[in-house]
């Protein structure tokens, strides 16, 4: 069964990666890219997405969708998920925070230093919780979450995440 919520999410999963895989492109070349317009409107979306997903979306799985499933016992993927969360939120707004100076003044060799080993590093610990979500946590989803609360937590994701 599919929910609203899961349809959401898995949206939202879909852009990080995509996201995710533009920064792991970017971060595989020797030497910091030139900066020109192009390479600022990409670090700026870069930001944008990483925020976004680590500051409203995940606030959204653990303030409201995780609540739903303590409620019914399952603290155990809550648990793993909330902790993971906590290891990639300040990696990512790291990353962030490079790009964004970086779209501003272009790279120096140590903050491009700084932005491959935090972006790589935020890549593979990002795909891989995305990966569980994507395998563990839609499934979850379907099986707990009642089509009214589904209801609810689908209008307070496009509200308070978009
Ligand atoms: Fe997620
Ligand atoms: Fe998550």
């Amino acid at each position: 069964m599919n929910t609203q919520t899961g349809a959401l999410l898995h949206q939202a999963h879909m852009t990080t990666i995509e996201a995710l895989q533009k920064l792991d492109e970017m971060i595989a070349a020797k030497k910091a890219p030139a900066q020109d317009d192009l390479l600022a409107r990409q670090l700026k979306q870069l930001s944008r997405t990483l925020r976004s997903e680590v500051e409203s979306h995940f606030a959204f799985e653990e303030n409201h969708l995780f609540k739903v499933f303590v409620e019914q016992g399952e603290t155990g993927i809550v648990t793993m998920l909330t902790h993971e969360h906590r290891s990639i939120l300040p990696l990512a707004l790291q990353v962030a925070d490079l790009a964004v100076a970086a779209a501003e003044s272009g790279f120096t060799d140590a903050s491009w230093t700084e932005f491959k080993d935090a972006g790589a590093e935020l890549v593979e610990r990002e795909i891989f919780h995305i990966q569980k979500e994507e395998m563990g946590l839609l499934a979850a989803i379907s099986a707990l979450v009642d089509p009214e609360t589904d209801e609810i937590l689908a209008d307070t994701y496009r509200r308070e995440v978009g």
